[in-house]
Parts: C-alpha cells; structure tokens; sequence
C-alpha cells in the first residue's frame, strides 16, 4: 500500500473513533444522540456499527487532520474535505450529521455516509469515489455479515443502513445494502463467494417494489435462488420494526418471504383490476410468459395448477398456451 493510500486509511479510521466519540459522549453530540434514540437505535446497535456525529464546523477536519500531519491535498482526494476555487482554502465535507463508516470486507474504513438531522438535502451524503472507496464495489455490513451469511446461508438485501441496523437489533445479522444505488455486477461477484440465497427486502413503497423486481432479476439471472420479503402499508423495515415489534419482523415479515415466482404474481398484478376481462387475459399471458422460463416442468405444472385454480380455468387450456408462448420465444 502506498505512503498516500495508507495516510487515507489512517485519517478514517481515526475519524471514526472521532466521530462515534463526539455522538456518544459530548454536549456536541447530544441532539445527535437524541434523534438516534428516539428513532429506535439503541446505545448497543451504535457502538456496534460505531455510528458518529460530525460537528456543526466549516473546519473541524481540516484542523483535525492538519495538526495531526495529514496532508491537504490527500485528504482532499479521500473526500474528507473540499478545496474552495475562490481562495485554495479547505472545508469540511460533512458537517452536523449522523456518521455511519463504511468498512470495506476487512474492517477498514474507508468512506462515511452522513445522514442530515433535519430536512436538510441531501438526506445522505456519501464520500465521493476515492482510491480506496468504490460504492460498486461495497455492500454495507457485508464484513460483519459474513459468518452470519455463511451460517444462515442465505443474506438479506435491504435498501438502507437504517433498515440493515434495526434488522439486526432484531435478530436479523446477516443484512446488508448497498450505498443507495442499484446491485452492480461486482457486487454479485462479491455475493457469489458466499451465497447462493438472498432475501431482498426493500422498502414497500411504490419505488421500493419496483426496484426488488429489478435486483431480483439482475440476481435470479446470475443464478441465485431469489426471496422477496415484504411489508404491509409501504413501511420500510425500520419502520416496520419501530411500529410492530421485532418479533413480527422476523416471523412475518422475514419469514413469511415470498418465492420469486410467488413475488412475480403479486407484481403484475398491481394496478390491474383483474374483474376486467381484459386486464385478467393481460394478467395470466404476463403469468405464463414467466412460466415459460421456468426449466422445471413440475415447477411450471405447480404454477399452471395454481393460477388455473386462481381464475377457475381449464388446466389443459393454460398448458396448451403454454406450449405456444414457450416455442414462439425460442
Ligand atoms: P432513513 O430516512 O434514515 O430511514 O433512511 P432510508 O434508508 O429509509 O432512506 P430511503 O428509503 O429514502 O433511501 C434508501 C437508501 O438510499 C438510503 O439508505 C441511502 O443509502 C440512499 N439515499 C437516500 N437518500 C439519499 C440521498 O439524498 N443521497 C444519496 N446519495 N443517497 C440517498
Ligand atoms: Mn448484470
Ligand atoms: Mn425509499
Ligand atoms: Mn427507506
Ligand atoms: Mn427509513
């Protein structure tokens, strides 16, 4: 490792001792502290994910830093602070927010996200690509995770940090997301080494459902077994966990998730009103198309059965149908 990539390091990891120390123990950090608690975090769950504070300061860092020998003009390349055109002069990239490091697979920082106390935008603020932080490349909690993962055998994606560390409070260790974007190929090579199983449980809102279509196609094509875990109401699982209980999210919620096959009937039919002739002949095409892709013929005999039953259909019709769309779309 280089002197400059080795100083980058240095300078987050001593930061993130900094920051959580600000959150936990100063007058600073109290209202910091409060709206963490009030939201549901508990002192465990802080130091765990060793959440911080940064202060209400243009030059805090920068000084920080300087005094302890840290170069600007490294600094400035971590992201850590940011040269001002005007004079040459630095300030602080992030300042009055909740601090959450981000830990590459080792357990070194390397980036932070700073959630913004009020209405303030961004609501997250992430460090921006560095040398030694790629958001494509890294999934949150992914090293604290992994024996989880391994042992559980399956890892649950869920789209937030919040969501990540409230499911954990919940029992629920072998979370992870990504930095707000969508899955990477990367990211599924970083998956791939230790799971064939993931359980995405994004937030229930109209984007959110959207968004697990789209990871769980991404993933089911690059082979994994796919789950989707939802929520009633539009709730994320923090909310959902604050509102109805730890328990609840683990036995309804986690472990009530749905197949993907299961998942795909609830998706198509959203926004359709199934009464309509029309929408239904829709529907069950949209059905049999996904059907169709399915390599196991009890596993596309299950599903025709099912959705037969569903629309009181002739079995036999569906198959023939079926057959159609399966040798059109060779
Ligand atoms: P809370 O409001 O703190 O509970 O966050 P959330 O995780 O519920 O946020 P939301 O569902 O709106 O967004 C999901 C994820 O997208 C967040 O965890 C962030 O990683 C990311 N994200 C949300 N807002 C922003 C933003 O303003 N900028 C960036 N870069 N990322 C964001
Ligand atoms: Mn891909
Ligand atoms: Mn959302
Ligand atoms: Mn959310
Ligand atoms: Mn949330």
């Amino acid at each position: 490792v280089s002197k400059e990539l080795q100083a980058m390091m240095d300078a987050h990891e001593l930061l993130r001792k900094f920051y959580h120390h600000l959150l936990v123990n100063t007058k600073e950090g109290q209202h910091a502290l409060e709206y963490l608690l009030n939201r549901g975090f508990t002192q465990e769950s802080i130091d765990k994910f060793q959440i911080g504070y940064s202060l209400n300061s243009w030059d805090f860092v920068y000084k920080f830093l300087t005094k302890r020998d840290f170069l600007p003009e490294w600094m400035e390349k971590a992201g850590l602070i940011i040269k001002r055109e005007r004079d040459g002069t630095y300030f602080d990239r992030f300042r009055d927010r909740i601090m959450f490091p981000i830990f590459d697979r080792h357990g070194n920082t390397i980036a932070f996200s700073g959630r913004s106390l009020g209405a303030d935008e961004p609501k997250y603020l992430n460090s921006p690509e560095t040398a030694i932080f790629n958001k494509s490349k890294i999934l949150y909690n992914y090293h604290l995770a992994k024996p989880s993962i391994k042992k559980m055998q399956y890892a649950v994606l869920f789209e937030g940090f919040a969501d990540v560390i409230a499911a954990d409070r919940a029992g629920v260790e072998n979370g992870i997301a990504t930095m707000g974007t969508a899955l990477t190929d990367e990211h599924i090579t970083l998956l791939r080494q230790n799971v064939q199983t993931i359980t995405i449980c994004y937030d229930s809102d109209k984007a959110g459902i959207e968004a697990a279509y789209r990871a769980g196609n991404h993933l089911h094509e690059a082979g994994f077994q796919i789950k989707v875990a939802m929520m009633t109401d539009g709730l994320d699982p923090d909310e959902y966990i604050q509102k109805n209980g730890e328990d609840k999210f683990r036995n309804e919620v986690i472990g009530a998730s749905l197949t993907w096959m299961a998942f795909k009937f609830l998706y198509f039919r959203r926004g359709k009103n199934l009464q309509l002739e029309g929408e239904q002949l829709a529907y069950i095409e949209q059905i049999i198309k996904e059907i169709s892709k399915l390599d196991n013929a009890v596993e596309r005999d299950h599903y025709l059965r099912q959705l037969a039953a569903e629309f009181s259909l002739s079995l036999e019709a569906l198959k023939q149908q079926q057959k159609q769309i399966y040798f059109a779309e060779k």
